[in-house]
């Protein structure tokens, strides 16, 4: 099985990404700090997009500028 990391995987191009590539078979790691902007402020109760994620991929909350984050 392959491993993919998708930076800003929460996203709008990035969830539906994760889980095509789910369903191709890969393992899927998505590092994303879910912006309010985009995610609103409680992404777990608000957010279809990260919904659509959440316990699906390896999810890291974290900012792909901060390299230890990273
Ligand atoms: N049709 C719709 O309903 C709809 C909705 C949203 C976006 N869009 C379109 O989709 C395109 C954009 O999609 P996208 O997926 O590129 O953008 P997006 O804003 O949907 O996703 C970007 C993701 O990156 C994350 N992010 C931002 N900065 C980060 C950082 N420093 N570290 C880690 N994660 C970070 C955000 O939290 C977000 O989850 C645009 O063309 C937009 O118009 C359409």
């Amino acid at each position: 099985m392959k491993n993919i990391l998708i930076t800003g995987g929460a996203g709008f191009i990035g969830s539906r990404l994760a889980l095509r590539l789910l369903e191709e078979g890969y393992a899927v790691t998505v590092l994303d700090n879910l912006l309010s902007q985009i995610h609103g402020k409680n992404p777990e109760n608000d957010c279809p997009l990260y919904n659509s994620i959440a316990g699906k991929v390896n999810f890291i909350n974290g900012d792909v500028a901060k390299r230890q984050e990273l």
